[in-house]
């Protein structure tokens, strides 16, 4: 059943025309809460465009704390580029013209499907904006592979992801998603110094519902001209306007990936049970010490942890000095949906992979304690560091 609220009766009975499955029609927005109550299994609820844009972004918001599963579609007559930004702030999850019946339809469709197989794992939504840099001083412990998935997953359970690649040279995301790049992070040098969300937003690439991808440069070289102050400007604005950015990184500690440590409010530090990984998790700690990150934003992962390769959990805790939160196991469906361009989270939800990312976004993620102090990061890059 989808909720469709529009003061007009007659543009309710042509709205549920369009519409799949049915329609509980409803007159004002007081009347959608009750119609919620009524059916906790709800997941879209249609918003007309004889709304007012106030009442239905402050009901949006509230929504959105109240029953994260649930999407809003809202409709306007004209489609004005901030009354979209401020509806995507707001959390709407798509803005459509009032006259597009297909569009509707198919967003309504996609939406019941999404929700009926989302996993209801994530917590309550964190603050807005969390900042997440997914880091490995080691190439090829599953940086890209646990930054997709866990993108995947924080957007399945609605919260607003952006995932923003930051292995400038050599980004995955783009191929990991089965993306084809029309725009990058390249771009940044377009637009200017005075980044706003206007333009932060021609950078973004779709991918599904809730997930955008800001993905890296295709011309090998073009990384040397994004300025850091700019990459750092942009992760400020995307973090204003997702509840989540995700940022994924090289394994090397470049300017930018300083920058995104900066900005990040979690540190979420990837490792593999095998001694060069754990060495160079080490190093990046000690590192991540001198510079002065609070360690209360810092997350340890161990990728592939099932794998008998002669050390335990008490050996791999000795060399690090730090306990692991998430376990992620082996298994060759990744590599498999990296193939094949779906993250395991989204082709397998409830494969073991997927569900030890579930897991560890349900224990972890939403749970992150600022690592830099956001103010700070605003005021400049590194103002934190001794
Ligand atoms: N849990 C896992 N089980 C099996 N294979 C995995 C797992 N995690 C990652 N892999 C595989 O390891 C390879 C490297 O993964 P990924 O690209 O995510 O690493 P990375 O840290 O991003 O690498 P780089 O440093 O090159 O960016 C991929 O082929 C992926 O399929
Ligand atoms: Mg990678």
């Amino acid at each position: 059943m989808t909720i469709v609220c529009e003061p007009s009766p007659e543009q309710a009975t042509s709205l549920a025309g369009y519409l799949p499955g049915s329609v509980r029609p409803v007159t004002d927005i007081l009347s959608v809460s009750d119609a919620l109550s009524a059916d906790p299994a709800e997941t879209v609820v249609v918003l007309g465009a004889g709304v007012e844009l106030s009442q239905a972004l402050d009901f949006t918001s509230w929504l959105r704390q109240q029953r994260p599963g649930v999407g809003v579609i809202l409709l306007r007559t004209t489609l004005d580029v901030n009354d979209v930004l401020a509806a995507m702030r707001a959390g709407v999850r798509e803005v459509l013209a009032a006259d597009d019946g297909a569009a509707l339809a198919e967003a309504c469709r996609r939406f019941q499907h999404q929700f009926n197989v989302a996993p209801a794992t994530a917590g309550p939504p964190g603050p807005g904006g969390n900042v997440v840099t997914v880091f490995s001083a080691k190439g090829g412990c599953g940086k890209t592979t646990l930054a997709t998935n866990l993108s995947v997953v924080l957007a399945r359970a609605g919260q607003r992801v952006c995932l923003v690649d930051f292995d400038l040279t050599f980004g995955d995301i783009a191929i990991t998603l089965g993306l084809t790049p029309k725009r990058s992070i390249a771009d940044l040098a377009t637009l200017g110094d005075e980044l706003d969300e206007a333009k932060v937003a021609t950078l973004v690439t779709p991918y599904q519902p809730n997930l955008d991808c800001v993905l890296a440069p295709v011309v090998p070289g073009e990384a040397e001209r994004i300025p850091v102050t700019s990459t750092a400007a942009m992760v400020d604005v995307l973090s204003g306007m997702y509840d989540y950015v995700l940022i994924d990184t090289p394994a090397q500690v470049t300017e930018h990936v300083l920058a995104a440590l900066d900005a990040s409010h979690q540190h979420i530090l990837l490792t593999a049970p095998e001694i060069p990984a754990l060495k160079n998790l080490r190093v990046t700690l000690d590192m991540l010490d001198l510079l002065s990150y609070d360690r209360a934003g810092r997350t340890i992962v161990l990728n592939r942890s099932d794998a008998q390769v002669g050390l335990t959990e008490a050996d791999i805790e000795r060399v690090v000095r730090n306990p692991i939160a998430g376990h992620i196991p082996s298994s060759r469906d990744v590599t498999v949906s990296i193939n094949r361009g779906q993250p395991l989270a989204a082709a397998l939800p409830d494969h073991p992979v997927s569900l030890a990312i579930r897991q560890f976004v349900a224990e972890h993620v939403h749970q992150a304690a600022p690592a830099a102090s956001p103010a700070a990061s605003r005021r400049g890059l590194r103002l934190r560091r001794r």
